[in-house]
């Protein structure tokens, strides 16, 4: 802008002169005197110098937009938080993809209720305690994973970056961490798992990465089994049924956006075009595609899924203790204490919140099934938060699209790394070497537990 504004002056400066003279001699060559001679030369020089103003304007112009397109993405290496990512994210989506992935449902309490309560729990280190070698393993669903995390579900990935899923995985894979897939992927998750098989033999099928597939269960049962068909045809390994959306939740952002493309354009969209290859997709851009999530499931409907499935079977967004006791009966081997990253109810219970539920009124849970956490978790001290807690791992959402989004594969590696570290030296300075030496009694969950809810009494048999 500022180099444009220069041209401009200058040309104005010019262009007088050259008129002047054309319109004070009525015959060639140049008039006598000191000042006219000045003129002429001026005018000779007048189009090499419009040439040369042109010229070096369009150097500045376009070392300027260089410069601040890498002002937009900063190297790799300036990202040195989970939480980094998402101000480049910001920078390079389109605005449709970045409402999509930011929104929360009304207010967003019930998203900055995930991220705010990991702040209320306090450790209490231990020191003296040898911790040279370290171990971040753990055993998901019979599978090791090299960390402790792993990507939830997102759908609609290619709106992060047109490598989509299998960008995300190939990033997963390198690092040994396991994914979890969404119904609503851009690409077909047979293609998806191609990806993840690729880059295992790239590694020489060294990584411990693993696949889950998260499900939404469409309203049509021949279409619902034929999708689990197809999961376990194509070989994942755990399915992740997603119970916190018997509806879509009501995503403010997303209505403004929806609103106002709807006034621009005079019609309503088909929210499947944008989804290209996935007729399984719920929503994008809030709008709710009929028949995708049946809202009629009931705890029931567990049985068919899991004979169907014959596989490990993990309830995703259970939200309060008494859901967690009926997926035990229910015989499941997981459940995700998850309120959809603040996406579905709004005032929902920090996943964090129904943790230390658990905790307090039904311990006995985590002998039972393997207990995950998403929501909110954006550093590897948040992480440990949850295992003291007796979670055996937990999910990561939204910095992993935004990773994705401003690099790609290296960004997904990069914001496994950071989580990864920052969970390495929290346990050294915790004291503790390997993540079964974890216990509730390294946290301090006073304040948190101080707004717990409690039985009314004489209402409740926990
Ligand atoms: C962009 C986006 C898309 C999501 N899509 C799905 C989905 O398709 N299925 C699902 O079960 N959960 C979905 N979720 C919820 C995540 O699986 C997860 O619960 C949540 O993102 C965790 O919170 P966090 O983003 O604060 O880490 C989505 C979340 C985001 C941010
Ligand atoms: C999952 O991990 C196990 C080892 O933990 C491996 O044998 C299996 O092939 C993996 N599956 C996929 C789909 O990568
Ligand atoms: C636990 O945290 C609360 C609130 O921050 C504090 O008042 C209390 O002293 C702490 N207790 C211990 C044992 O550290």
């Amino acid at each position: 802008m500022y180099i444009f504004k220069n041209y401009n002056n200058s040309a104005i400066a010019f262009t007088p002169i050259g008129h002047s003279r054309a319109g004070m001699n009525s015959r060639p060559g140049p008039t006598p005197g000191p000042l006219s001679d000045l003129l002429y030369v001026i005018s000779l020089h007048l189009p090499c110098s419009l040439f040369l103003s042109f010229f070096f304007c369009f150097i500045f112009y376009t070392i300027t937009i260089f410069r601040m397109a890498n002002n937009n993405i900063p190297h790799l290496s300036l990202c040195v938080t989970a939480t980094d990512f998402e101000k480049v994210a910001k920078n390079v989506l389109a605005e449709k993809s970045w409402v999509y992935a930011s929104s929360s449902a009304a207010t967003g309490l019930s998203m900055t209720t995930n991220l705010d309560d990991w702040s209320l729990i306090n450790f209490r280190p231990r020191i003296l305690r040898s911790v040279d070698s370290m171990d971040t393993r753990r055993n998901i669903l019979g599978h090791t994973s090299q960390f402790p995390f792993f990507v939830s579900a997102m759908g609609t990935l290619g709106s992060s970056h047109p490598g989509a899923e299998p960008l995300l995985v190939r990033g997963a894979t390198r690092k040994g961490m396991h994914t979890m897939i969404s119904t609503a992927s851009t690409k077909p998750l047979e293609e998806i798992m191609d990806a993840h098989l690729d880059e295992q033999r790239l590694l020489g099928n060294q990584s411990p990465s693993n696949l889950s597939f998260q499900l939404y269960v469409p309203v049509d049962r021949t279409r619902a089994k034929s999708l689990v068909q197809r999961v376990k045809a194509a070989g994942y390994q755990s399915l992740w049924v997603t119970v916190d959306t018997s509806t879509l939740g009501k995503r403010t952002a997303d209505r403004y956006l929806q609103a106002q493309e709807n006034l621009d354009a005079g019609v309503v969209q088909n929210a499947r075009d944008i989804h290209g290859e996935n007729d399984f997709a719920p929503a994008f851009g809030g709008r709710q595609v009929p028949g995708s999530v049946d809202g009629g499931l009931t705890w029931e409907d567990l049985d068919w899924i899991s004979s169907e499935w014959g596989g490990p079977l993990v309830l995703k967004g259970i939200q309060s203790v008494e859901d967690v006791k009926l997926a035990v009966q229910h015989g499941v081997q997981g459940i995700l204490l998850s309120n959809h990253g603040g996406r579905q109810i709004h005032s929902a219970p920090s996943s964090l919140m129904t943790l230390l539920e658990i905790r307090t009124y039904y311990p006995e849970a985590f002998d039972k099934l393997q207990v995950f956490v998403d929501g909110g978790l954006r550093d590897g001290a948040d992480v440990l938060k949850a295992l003291c807690l007796g979670a055996t791992a937990v999910g990561i959402g939204r910095p992993y699209y935004y990773a994705l989004a401003a690099y790609g594969a290296e960004g997904v590696e990069r914001c496994t790394d950071i989580i990864a570290e920052e969970l390495e030296i929290t346990m050294k300075m915790l004291g503790v070497s390997s993540l079964d030496q974890l216990r509730p009694d390294m946290v301090n969950t006073s304040r948190l537990a101080n707004e717990m809810w409690r039985p009314v009494s004489g209402n409740s048999k926990l």
